[in-house]
């Protein structure tokens, strides 16, 4: 087996509550949104962005953004779930917000473009375990939100997060999930 199979077969997300801010190097974090940006794409469009939030930023964009929108949907909000809110961006050292911006009017069927998104996602998530940081592709409830979309300068009537790739140090080594059986989700065509 070579040693991009291995990877790709024993690979592990690490979920943000598991992970440590920590620190991911600059050289690293260029290489991993390169290899994010190098994915198939029907009719090289680019239909997707992506917003890099670290640093000041990530406390800022839960205060700013995150918490308005999570009290609009709160009669009688729980404060250590506000105190959450503010500090979801911090669990990890970088997030890289991946939008899918499908543009208007072109041939190319628009959910193609959302499934290029969500390989940009892919290769940002792989890149980042490669380097044995910590990561785990979220969308959790505020990439459902217009609000949070247009604030990230996205088009709420047609983009979409595709997801937030959450980029941190690794306290522990995962444990395996449990996996699909080969059997049950391939089979061969047989006409
Ligand atoms: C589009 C997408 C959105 C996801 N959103 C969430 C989420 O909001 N919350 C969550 O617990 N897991 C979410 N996950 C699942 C985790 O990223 C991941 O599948 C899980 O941690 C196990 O990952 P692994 O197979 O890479 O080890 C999402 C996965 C995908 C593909």
């Amino acid at each position: 087996m070579n040693n991009i199979v291995k990877f790709l077969q024993e690979r592990r997300s690490i979920t943000a509550k598991k992970m440590e801010a920590g620190e991911v190097l600059a050289e690293h974090l260029e290489n991993i949104i390169k290899c994010g940006l190098r994915v198939p794409d029907h009719g090289a469009l680019s239909p997707w962005k992506i917003t890099i939030v670290k640093g000041e930023s990530r406390k800022k964009f839960g205060e700013q953004v995150l918490l308005p929108e999570f009290l609009k949907a709160q009669e009688n909000p729980n404060p250590s779930l506000a105190e959450l809110e503010k500090s979801r961006f911090s669990r990890a050292s970088v997030v890289l917000i991946v939008m899918s911006t499908p543009p208007r009017g072109v041939k190319i069927p628009t959910w193609e473009m959302h499934l290029s998104a969500g390989a940009v996602c892919q290769n940002l998530l792989l890149a980042a375990q490669s380097y044995s940081y910590a990561a785990q592709w979220l969308t959790e409830w505020y990439s459902y939100s217009e609000n949070v979309i247009s604030a990230l300068g996205g088009d709420p009537t047609k983009d979409k997060i595709a997801g937030c790739i959450y980029i941190g140090t690794k306290l522990t080594e995962p444990t395996e999930r449990k996996r699909p059986l080969y059997d049950e989700s391939v089979s061969e065509l047989e006409l």
